[in-house]
């Protein structure tokens, strides 16, 4: 544990939040989750639980770290008292700039002048969330992938006037969370979601138009590129509505039609099938 990062706060728990909750307590931070109510933190810790038991039935945790682990998180429903004493604060919370937005004005109102205010946006500008704040030297991306205590990536988004201290002290205490950080810049969707959205819409668009079925589309992904998830199954993981909300990203910021979502996206965004969150995307989840 890097002590100067000792008090993390992580504002927003559902997926990322508390995947990102569960690697920073398990490795002896102190951290608060703060979300609207008492449900989705108690949600959020069943999570968490059952994601340390994961790792404790596998054998590379004891039940001691388990429970030393959920002893370490508070949960909390008022940010402006629970970020008074933090060192870092991750931003986890929907991919919604105006929500977003007012949530870094607060928090630079209320954190201590030193704190760091990460955010594990997946698209959005570091640069623009830097700007409703009044220490955009100290504002920066760290981008978990999920399910976070499983994957090794947090790319590392330094925004326009993030500074190299800033910089270094987050790619240090992501290797202390033993993750591999990579240090990108701030242009739409960074490097990760430039590369993976347009794959995962080009999927959609080889569906739509009738080339293969879902299953046909996933498993030449899977079994011709090794990749663990075929592209519309990852879709329905990520979530369509994100999906959505990140190629927005990509085709405003660089005004190429190249990344417009296909309609078939919007469509089902639009009906409100976002994937393995409401129990039906491109495949059905109902009974699992
Ligand atoms: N917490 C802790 N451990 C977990 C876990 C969780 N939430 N989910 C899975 N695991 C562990 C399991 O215990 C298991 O561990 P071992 O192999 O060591 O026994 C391991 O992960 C694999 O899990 P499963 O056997 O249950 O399932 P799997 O082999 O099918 O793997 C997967 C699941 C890791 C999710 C794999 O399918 C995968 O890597 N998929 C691709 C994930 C991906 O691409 N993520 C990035 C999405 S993009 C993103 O996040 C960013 C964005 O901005 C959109």
């Amino acid at each position: 544990m890097i002590e100067k990062f000792k008090n993390v706060v992580v504002v927003g728990c559902g997926t990322m939040g508390n995947g990102i909750a569960h690697v920073f307590a398990l490795k002896g931070y102190s951290v608060t989750i703060v979300d609207l109510n008492h449900e989705i933190l108690k949600n959020a810790l069943g999570t968490i639980s059952s994601n340390l038991d994961r790792q404790v039935k596998k054998g590379s945790i004891s039940e001691e770290q388990k429970n030393a682990t959920l002893s370490r998180i508070v949960p909390s429903i008022d940010l402006t008292e629970a970020v008074k004493n933090a060192n870092i604060i991750v931003e986890a919370i929907t991919e919604n700039l105006e929500i977003k937005a007012k949530i870094f004005e607060l928090l630079d109102k209320n954190a201590p002048p030193n704190c760091i205010l990460a955010s594990n946006t997946s698209s959005i500008s570091i640069t623009k969330l830097a700007s409703f704040t009044k220490r955009s030297s100290k504002v920066i991306g760290m981008h978990f992938m999920n399910p976070v205590p499983v994957m090794k990536l947090i790319e590392v988004i330094r925004g326009y006037d993030t500074t190299d201290e800033v910089c270094n002290a987050i790619l240090d205490l992501s290797k202390d969370l033993e993750k591999e950080p990579v240090e990108v810049n701030d242009y739409p969707g960074f490097v990760a979601n430039r590369i993976l959205m347009p794959m995962i819409n080009e999927a959609i668009y080889t569906l739509y138009e009738g080339v293969a079925t879902k299953e046909a589309i996933d498993t030449v992904m899977k079994l011709g590129m090794n990749h663990p998830m075929g592209p519309l199954t990852l879709a329905d993981f990520i979530g369509l509505d994100v999906c959505l909300a990140i190629l927005k990203v990509l085709h405003e910021g660089f005004g190429n039609p190249k990344y417009a979502p296909c309609p078939l996206l919007v469509n089902m965004v639009t009906a409100g099938h976002l994937g393995k969150k409401t129990g039906k995307g491109f495949y059905d989840y109902a009974q699992i």
